[in-house]
């Protein structure tokens, strides 16, 4: 394939590109035939060809490039398919924009980056298919067309032409076959497989998407994490050359305490710094009688300007954020303190906040207060902000660890109800069972998710394999029995025939090969994604169907065309 053609009249070079890379073609009207020569000159960029000709050493070398040191010159060309002018210039560096190249993605393919990345993504999946089968598992496949499961997002659905009124749902993960298959005997699974979830797209969500699906029986927690975390080992070491130490392991209760997130960047200190007790009762109603006062500490930064604070300030009041204000004391160099609450607040008060803080003379710390969820939430979003802005997230380091101790439920103020926070299978804690019905916010599950530089990498829990115990989890959910029985029967049947102990985990095989290729939008790991409104824009969908189509699966036309 062409991509840059230069003429000069009595010599023309081409550089032929393909998967491997680009090699020089030349030209030359004294040696090339003279047919050969006058066809080359009406070559075009992105013409696919076929030559013949001598490999030859170049006369000025390129040693930027692998096959710098030679050229081949041409003798026999033949034109296999010409090519009308790209929408955009087939470079690494190119100038076409998102929506172009996503609309001409078969071109943007052709385009290094994108190349490399998908060759990467091969590479991990090749891996993690190797290691997990060499470490017992088997890879089986489960069913597209499916019954509902619940994971938290909306399903796709398929309308069942030979069932009317009947759909399909796509699965949003092979959750209950591989707890069948365990039923079934087979006992250490893996899947790298399509899962299917309508929810708002981010940076790291397509609706689309793969997991490395796992499930094993006779296990305990502890089994799962030494098998996934010994995967992640493996993959880091073959594939980044990175040695990592054991994974640190912190409980949801800490994570949200240090970090106000379930999936904190650990690259990075700025942790959380409770100071009710240092800050309450002064007189300053912005703290008093809050839930919370927390703040952390911003290394290097108590020279930013009043200007950059105030900007700071309004990023926070950002709708998406939703901060009333923002508190800040700078540790100045020369060790004393200005701070946005002097009225309030002695330099001794400050000094003890900086001393609980950990900051040192130079550094910024910046406070927030109000209710605890909400408060954590924004000051997680502040720390990551700052961090990044700091160049304190290096995508070449990698941090992992494993965040456990899961609430089972999770209170949803809208539906006035428990929702489950992993999945409905999940198992509390043994010792947990008996507040079920007393207090059944307070139960822990065995539910552990294995989190990398600040993003969720993968989840996964020991599942319920008690009939009596499945019905009891539906029930706290509000399925009544019916419900409950009509949507997942075939599961409550199964536990009655000797099921085993089984747990498993799933990792999102995007956003692994993302992160690991130090990126965090998973679109430019996958060959051919969605835009952020879900559509494919090249092949143009969704899109509507004929009138014919909608008849046979007794749909009826809500287009407005
Ligand atoms: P969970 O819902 O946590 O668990 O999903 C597992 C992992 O899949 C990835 N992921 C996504 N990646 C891209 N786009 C999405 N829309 C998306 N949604 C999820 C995340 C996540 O950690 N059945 C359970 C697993 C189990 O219990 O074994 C499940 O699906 O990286």
């Amino acid at each position: 394939m062409g991509s840059k053609n230069r003429n000069k009249g009595f010599i023309v070079w081409i550089d032929l590109r393909d998967r491997y890379g680009i090699t020089q073609l030349v030209f030359d009207e004294k040696r090339t035939p003279k047919n050969v020569f006058e066809a080359a000159q009406g070559l075009g960029r992105e013409f696919v060809i076929q030559v013949k000709g001598k490999v030859i050493e170049r006369e000025s070398k390129n040693p930027n490039m692998a096959t710098g040191a030679i050229e081949v010159l041409v003798n026999e060309l033949n034109v296999l398919n010409p090519s009308i002018t790209p929408p955009f210039t087939i470079e690494d560096d190119t100038d076409g924009g998102e929506e172009l190249r996503m609309q001409y993605r078969y071109l943007d393919l052709r385009r290094n980056p994108v190349k490399d990345n998908l060759l990467f993504r091969h590479k991990v999946n090749m891996e993690v298919r190797n290691y997990l089968s060499q470490s017992g598992f088997i890879d089986i496949e489960t069913p597209y067309l499916i019954k509902s499961t619940p994971e938290g997002a909306r399903d796709f659905v398929v309308p069942s032409r030979m069932n009317e009124g009947k759909f399909y749902a796509l699965p949003q993960s092979p959750q209950t076959f591989k707890q069948l298959l365990m039923i079934g005997g087979l006992d250490k699974y893996f899947q790298i497989v399509k899962c299917f979830r309508d929810e708002d797209l981010r940076a790291d969500r397509q609706p689309e998407f793969t997991q490395i699906d796992c499930e094993m029986t006779f296990v305990e927690q502890e089994d799962i994490l030494i098998q996934f975390e010994g995967l992640t080992r493996h993959l880091l070491k073959e594939i980044k050359g990175v040695e990592v130490d054991d994974f640190p392991r912190i409980s949801y209760d800490q994570a949200m305490k240090i970090y106000g997130t379930d999936k904190p960047d650990i690259r990075f200190g700025m942790c959380f710094k409770e100071l009710n007790a240092l800050a309450q009762g002064k007189g300053f109603g912005v703290f008093d009688n809050q839930e919370l006062v927390v703040g952390i500490t911003v290394p290097r930064s108590a020279e930013m300007s009043r200007k950059e604070i105030d900007a700071l300030i309004d990023w926070m009041k950002r709708p998406q954020i939703g901060s009333k204000g923002l508190v800040y004391v700078k540790c100045n160099k020369d060790g004393s303190f200005k701070s946005s609450v002097d009225k309030f607040f002695s330099s001794k008060d400050l000094e003890s906040w900086a001393k609980h803080c950990e900051a040192q003379a130079g550094d910024l710390i910046l406070i927030l207060s109000g209710e605890k969820k909400t408060t954590r939430i924004q000051l997680s979003a502040l720390r990551i902000e700052l961090a990044t802005r700091l160049g304190l997230r290096n995508p070449f380091e990698f941090a992992p660890l494993w965040i456990t101790d899961f609430p089972l439920l999770e209170w949803d103020d809208e539906s006035k109800r428990y929702q489950a926070m992993h999945h409905p299978f999940t198992a509390p804690k043994p010792e947990h069972i008996e507040f079920l019905k007393s207090d059944p916010g307070s139960v822990k599950a065995n539910a552990y998710d294995l989190v990398m530089n600040g993003n969720e990498i993968g989840g996964g829990s020991i599942r319920i394999h008690d009939q009596k115990l499945q019905a009891q989890l539906f029930d706290l959910l509000g399925f009544t029995t019916e419900e409950a029985k009509a949507q997942f029967g075939f599961l409550m049947n199964a536990f009655q025939y000797g099921a085993p102990p089984h747990g498993g985990i799933a990792f999102g095989l995007d956003r692994l090969v993302a992160i690991l290729g130090g990126e965090e939008t998973i679109r430019d790991f996958i060959a051919f994604p969605k835009n952020n409104s879900g559509r494919d824009v090249m092949i143009d969908t969704p899109s509507s169907l004929s009138q014919n189509q909608l008849d046979e699966l007794y749909l009826k036309s809500t287009s407005k065309k």
